[in-house]
């Protein structure tokens, strides 16, 4: 039981991370080119595949701390601590996704409607993908580093 959740925690990760990698170094560089249309069907067609992932991500990350063994012995080497830093860089990680999926995908769209300029949208996307992407380095990091701990 314990190593299909972990098995599901990754897998989660691996579709969340995988899928905005793709998105922000494969397809928005050519949205910025001018194909804005397939970058804007593909960012709302992800949404269902990422907000699932993000939520199995959490779930099973917390059922993944109620196997971490005794309390005193988690804050004694640290992983604690390392816990709760990648808790908080999670909340943050997920915040800005909400925002690009929901808010800044939806101007991009009413741009591409109303043939106003998609370029401020697609510059925010850019912006809140590559801080994503960084969290989810030191995300990654810390859940290696709590597991060997
Ligand atoms: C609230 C959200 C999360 C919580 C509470 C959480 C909790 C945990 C815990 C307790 C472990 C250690 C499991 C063990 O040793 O048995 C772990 C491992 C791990 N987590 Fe998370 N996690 C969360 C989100 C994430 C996210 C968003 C990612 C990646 C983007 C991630 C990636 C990993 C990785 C790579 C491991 C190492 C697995 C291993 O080496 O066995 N976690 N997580």
């Amino acid at each position: 039981m314990r190593l299909v959740i972990l098995w599901l925690h990754l897998v989660g990760a691996v579709v969340w991370i995988g899928g905005l990698a793709y998105q922000t170094h494969v397809l928005l560089p050519a949205a910025r080119r001018g194909e804005v249309a397939p970058f804007a069907a593909a960012a709302r067609r992800a949404r269902p595949a990422t907000w699932t992932a993000i939520a199995l991500v959490v779930l099973t990350g917390f059922y993944n701390v109620t196997q971490l063994g005794p309390l005193e012995r988690v804050i004694h080497t640290g992983a604690g601590v390392m816990l709760a830093g990648k808790f908080i860089l999670v909340i943050a990680a997920a915040s800005i996704a909400g925002q690009r999926d929901f808010a800044q995908v939806t101007l991009l769209r009413g741009a591409l409607a109303t043939n106003a300029d998609p370029q401020p949208a697609l510059r925010a996307i850019a912006r809140m993908d590559r801080i994503v992407l960084v969290l989810a380095l030191v995300i990654i990091y810390l859940g290696l580093a709590i597991s060997r701990a």
